[in-house]
């Protein structure tokens, strides 16, 4: 099924867009999937929590599953980061995140 998600891109447009839980993505997929940031600017590692480009701020109240140490690991290196900072990739579509709201963080370089 596909759940609705808001997402706020790097020049502070709002997408309320359908992702699907039943495709395993993740939202980093699903932002370059709608193409809400220029390609080469979000995904750089292909999802492995090696880069940040994916870094989003969670907005709404919704649990989300822990950080693992390596996203904790690639946060702690990225810049622009806050309390509700999380790495895209690694936040893997569920029918929890219906409603989500995040922003997408501002380009490293
Ligand atoms: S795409 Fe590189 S950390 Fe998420």
């Amino acid at each position: 099924m596909d759940i609705k998600i808001k997402i706020i891109d790097r020049e502070g447009v709002l997408h309320e867009i359908d992702a699907p839980t039943d495709m395993n993505m993740n939202l980093m997929e699903v932002v370059r999937s709608y193409e809400l940031a220029p390609e080469g600017t979000i995904g750089i590692c292909g999802g492995m929590a090696m880069c940040a480009s994916c870094q989003c701020y969670i907005e709404s109240n919704h649990e989300l599953p822990e950080k693992s140490d390596d996203e904790e690991a690639m946060l702690a290196e990225a810049f622009n980061v806050e309390e509700n900072s999380r790495l895209g990739c690694q936040l893997h579509i569920t029918e929890d995140m219906a409603g989500l709201e995040v922003v997408l963080a501002p380009e490293e370089s």
